[in-house]
């Protein structure tokens, strides 16, 4: 995929956006997504904390090359994490750092109107901007908890706003997440930028999910947009305890293993 081909796509093909964080992972998910998401959800279900606003520069520096050696020809984009976009010269400081240190295609900001400048900052200074509306994780503990939007005319069109500002700010697509899904598909035919949704319905144009959560590895919470498509904490456990007992047993190394 590039630019191009990501604009297009809308009206004609949904997108697949599927997060990874490392080149394992990466090399699996390559074959089905359009789109790698190197997301600063890492900082939850890779590095254990609560939220995700700890996630750091250098961190999101050091996964997103791990990534794109896995996925060496995916359109990666590299999330930017808390308080790297705080101003504009803060902002193209730090994202031509992810450019220039790693080879990620795009860079995500999560915010509205309130940064439609700094994405036209970095569009106009050679950085190609994934934008992020709606629920914003970074907002976590600012909005004391995960609020899902569009409960409200009002907020419907706040939303509206901030896609048609992400979009005149030069993105050439834009995350939305958890959205009421008949505002989110309103939202959707607003703009001429494909919207993928994570928690918005399906009249968006295009998806993304957490590897973690739909391979069913992370079990912390699950959020209602999740659908797990496998068990997978549950498989890695049977697998460890099956390798445990055989080594208690001495049941493994057998011949063919043993040089
Ligand atoms: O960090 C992340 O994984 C994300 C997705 C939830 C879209 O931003």
């Amino acid at each position: 995929m590039t630019i191009t081909s990501i604009k297009k796509s809308k009206g004609n093909k949904p997108l697949v956006m599927v997060t990874a964080y490392d080149a394992l992972f990466a090399r699996l998910i390559e074959p089905s997504a359009d789109i790698i998401l190197v997301g600063d959800s890492l900082n939850m279900s890779f590095a254990g904390k609560a939220d995700t606003l700890s996630a750091t520069l250098d961190q999101m520096i050091y996964h997103t090359n791990a990534v794109c050696m896995g996925a060496e020809s995916s359109f990666v984009v590299c999330d930017m994490p808390f308080g790297t976009y705080v101003n504009k010269d803060e902002a193209l400081k730090n994202a031509i750092k992810v450019f220039q240190e790693t080879n990620a295609d795009s860079v995500k900001i999560e915010g509205g109107v309130d940064k439609a400048d700094i994405v036209k900052h970095l569009t106009s200074n050679g950085i190609a901007v994934c934008g992020h509306i709606g629920l914003l994780p970074q907002a976590f503990r600012s909005e004391g908890g995960y609020k899902v939007k569009g409960k409200t005319q009002e907020e419907k069109s706040s939303l509206i706003e901030d896609a048609k500002a992400i979009e005149k700010a030069g993105a050439f697509c834009i995350v939305m997440e958890g959205v009421k899904a008949d505002i989110a598909k309103d939202i959707a035919q607003s703009v001429n930028v494909p919207i993928i949704g994570i928690g918005a319905g399906v009249d968006v144009d295009g998806q993304v999910l957490v590897f973690s959560d739909m391979l069913g590895l992370f079990e912390a919470f699950t959020p209602k947009f999740v659908k797990k498509y496998l068990d997978g904490a549950a498989l890695v456990k049977e697998a460890i305890a099956s390798y445990a007992k055989e080594v208690e047993d001495k049941n493994f190394p057998k011949e063919e293993h043993t040089y």
